[in-house]
């Protein structure tokens, strides 16, 4: 049975009032932050480029003598009341204590471990890091505050194994890459651009799926194939409550 409660005006009022919307957290709003558009914001950039150690000659667009700056001036608003507090390299970094974030992908990782640490070594100058490279994966430490940025370089994200025919891309397997992976506490991953290369600048000689070897495929089966690979990987040896797990997509190309 429902039973009606005779409620005073005023305590009707306040009730509401609490529960404002205005006053909702982003998890009771159920944010989606990939729902938004970039606005423009003159406070930002958030870091002077040239004062990161980090960023390599081709992602420096300052430095390689791009005159407007207004690029930099754009920041994520996502849609509706959900907000994104300031980024504070500070908070972060005392966040993340003891914690260790790869990304693993081709160079929009890259260019996105390298902003992340340029967001991070900006905000304390004088920062102590440490970075070493060991294959084809790099790790800056945070030893102040045992914080782990990584990158490992892994254009496709499926296993390329070289043997004896030549090099086997093996588009249902990600075993011989995916220990280093499950050893973080946030994974970032991307992969695209290199689904479309031929020619010389094509990194395999065969295309494994199954037990056929093939000398080329439809490239967009192929990509779809290995993301399935990935995504089952993901599905089968993470934890959510463990580790978080994100994809980025596509980026514009970065050759002339
Ligand atoms: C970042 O956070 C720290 C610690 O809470 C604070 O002292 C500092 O002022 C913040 N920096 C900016 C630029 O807001
Ligand atoms: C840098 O990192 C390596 C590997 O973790 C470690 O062996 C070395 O002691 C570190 N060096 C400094 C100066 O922190
Ligand atoms: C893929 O490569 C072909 C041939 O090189 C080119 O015509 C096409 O535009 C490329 N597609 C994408 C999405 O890059």
């Amino acid at each position: 049975m429902f039973h009606m409660i005779n409620l005073s005006p005023l305590l009707l009022l306040l009730l509401l009032l609490n529960h404002d919307p205005i006053q909702m957290t982003n998890a009771e709003l159920g944010c989606d932050y990939s729902n938004g558009n970039w606005v423009y914001d003159p406070t930002y950039p958030l870091y002077n480029s040239a004062q990161c150690p980090f960023i390599e000659h081709v992602f420096n667009c300052q430095r390689n003598g791009r005159r407007d700056r207004t690029y930099l001036k754009y920041r994520w608003l996502p849609l509706g009341r959900c907000r994104l507090t300031r980024f504070n390299g500070t908070e972060f970094l005392q966040n993340f204590k003891g914690k260790s974030i790869m990304f693993v992908g081709d160079s929009l990782s890259r260019d996105q471990y390298q902003s992340l640490l340029c967001l991070l070594y900006t905000s304390s100058p004088g920062i102590k890091y440490n970075e070493t490279r060991v294959g084809d994966i790099s790790t800056v430490t945070f030893s102040d505050f045992g914080v782990k940025v990584k990158l490992d370089r892994n254009v496709y994200l499926v296993d390329l194994v070289p043997k004896k025919i030549g090099r086997v891309l093996i588009l249902d397997s990600v075993a011989r890459k995916s220990a280093a992976w499950l050893a973080n506490d946030v994974l970032v991953f991307n992969t695209y651009a290199w689904w479309n290369r031929s020619g010389a600048s094509q990194p395999w000689d065969f295309v494994q799926v199954g037990r056929k070897k093939l000398k080329d495929i439809d490239r967009t089966v192929a990509f779809k194939t290995a993301l399935n690979t990935w995504a089952k990987w993901v599905n089968f040896k993470i934890d959510p409550a463990q580790i978080k797990v994100f994809f980025q997509t596509v980026s514009p190309t970065h050759y002339k």
